[in-house]
């Protein structure tokens, strides 16, 4: 009976035992994970050719449990919270973070109504506007966690649907020849969750508006202008404008203010994705980046990517929140309650059942504190900095786009086509010379880079050039992290130089 035992054992001994375990195993991860490879190296298909077909019938002890976790599971890890890990955008876990999820799930709280968890309800209220001040948006900006950015996008394009008095809610869009076509506008730089959420929404894909971009890859605002005119003279119904900070290749920035002057002037409700780049508004010399997004109508900023919290933890704030209550608010008799005047979150997005999630913000700021998140966030501005400068320097290697962040876009010079010297390309977009057989080139030099095992980067396309993209923004990622980035990068490099890797006859 040792399993039944471990469904709920609470008090005894066996379960602190356990416990401890589990933290020594945690303890001793993060201690070794810098020697482990950052890129899973296994093939598709190896652990569940590991993996028993059928859950076992009588279940044993928690060491059984962890030695299988090394021995099965742990090669097929990609390991996010590994200092080397500079792909995509970060989600890392900071140990506060990390604490709290163990607590949550020790609660086990469900937090759909203000009764069923009230400190879960009103914690959850409070850190969304402690983060809102510490990134200095106004007062009357107030938000609910959701899982992700992409969650939070799809619901504010719901609030926004809602809010053009279509009645979509109550009507549905199916067989209504009275409803125009619905369009959201986004850059062609936008990440891919807002088409999704176009798709989910009824909009399809052809109600996504994707604007052109300048050469810095932020959206054309007079395109913008131009595009929805046209579209509401001929009887389409824009109901949402997305603005990003941070764009997920390159984290350029949209013209807030301005793409703010447009909503106003044609009532289109303004979104901006900050869902990468928000937590840098909590530095004032990063602020530049983000005027005229509290013009905004509602704003995602994920603590999960650049804020040191573990997944899932996505902010979503609005400034009318009867906009979201009438888009999806929905109570059934057996969820209602006779509390007046509190906040039921479940009426806040799709899901009902929600996560305790508050609980990791408030562990992060009460244990580090906004100003070590704050150096943290400098230190990942000045490190990315820093290597853009060694691209920058290195006639091997050029800078594809602006760094306003802590990711850097580059790429590499395949032999024969180095700028002489001198005549260092422009940080901006390239004029379009590079040939496939330069694209084949960095691809290999990325896949050689991430065989490696102590970095790891990602890549993106801009302009048909394949790029290579470093993006520091976990809590464990220092100084020698990226220099042996750099470092690897240069030897990489060399080495197909030296082997005359000929990809530019291919
Ligand atoms: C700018 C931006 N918005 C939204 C998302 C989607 O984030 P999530 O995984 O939280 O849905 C991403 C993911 O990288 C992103 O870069």
């Amino acid at each position: 009976m040792a399993g039944a035992r471990h469904l709920s054992a609470s008090q005894d001994e066996e379960f602190r035992a356990a416990a401890r375990s589990v933290a020594e195993w945690v303890a001793n991860y993060r201690e070794r994970v810098e020697e482990m490879p950052v890129l899973a190296r296994v093939s598709p298909g190896e652990l569940s050719a590991l993996l028993p077909r059928s859950a076992p019938e009588r279940g044993g002890p928690i060491e059984d449990v962890l030695r299988d976790l090394d021995r099965l599971v742990l090669p097929g890890i990609t390991h996010w919270n590994h200092p080397g890990f500079l792909a995509y955008f970060s989600s890392s876990s900071s140990a506060p973070g990390l604490l709290a999820e163990f607590v949550i799930a020790a609660l086990g709280v469900n937090a759909m109504l203000w009764r069923t968890s009230p400190a879960a309800t009103e914690l959850e209220l409070r850190m969304v506007d402690w983060l809102r001040r510490l990134v200095g948006l106004p007062d009357g900006f107030e938000g609910v966690i959701l899982d992700t950015a992409s969650t939070s996008s799809f619901t504010a394009l719901l609030a926004a649907r809602e809010a053009t008095g279509l009645e979509v809610r109550e009507r549905g869009l199916a067989g209504r020849p009275d409803l125009p076509s619905l369009t959201v506008y986004v850059s062609e730089q936008a990440h891919s969750s807002l088409e999704k959420a176009a798709i989910a929404a009824g909009l399809g894909q052809r109600g996504v508006r994707k604007i052109p971009t300048d050469d810095g890859y932020r959206m054309d605002v007079e395109a913008l202008r131009r595009r929805i005119s046209a579209d509401v003279e001929t009887g389409i119904r824009p109901i949402m404008v997305c603005a990003t900070i941070g764009t997920t290749s390159t984290t350029s920035v949209d013209p807030v203010a301005t793409i703010a002057d447009v909503c106003e002037a044609m009532n289109v409700w303004l979104h901006v994705d900050a869902a990468y780049a928000g937590p840098a508004a909590m530095l004032p010399e990063a602020r530049r980046h983000f005027v005229g997004w509290e013009r905004a109508d509602s704003i995602v900023i994920n603590p999960h990517k650049w804020l040191a919290t573990p997944m899932d933890c996505s902010t979503l704030l609005f400034r009318d929140r009867d906009a979201f209550r009438s888009s999806l608010a929905l109570t059934p008799e057996y969820l209602s309650s006779d509390t007046p005047g509190v906040v039921n979150l479940m009426d806040y997005g799709l899901p009902l059942g929600r996560r305790f999630r508050a609980l990791k913000l408030w562990f992060l700021f009460r244990q580090l504190g906004a100003e070590a998140l704050r150096e943290m966030l400098r230190r990942h501005l000045r490190l990315a900095g820093e290597f853009a400068g060694w691209i920058r320097a290195d006639r091997r290697f050029e800078l594809a786009a602006p760094v306003p962040f802590g990711t850097v876009c580059f790429r590499a010079n395949a032999p024969g086509t180095e700028p002489k010297p001198g005549t260092k390309p422009p940080s901006t977009k390239p004029p379009g010379t590079d040939p496939a057989a330069t694209n084949a080139w960095n691809r290999e030099l990325l896949a050689r880079l991430n065989r490696r095992g102590p970095v790891f980067l990602s890549h993106t396309v801009l302009d048909d050039r394949y790029t290579l993209r470093l993006s520091v923004g976990s809590v464990h990622t220092g100084e020698r992290h990226v220099r042996k980035a750099y470092k690897l990068l240069c030897e990489e490099y060399d080495g197909l130089v030296r082997e005359g890797w000929p990809a530019l006859d291919r």
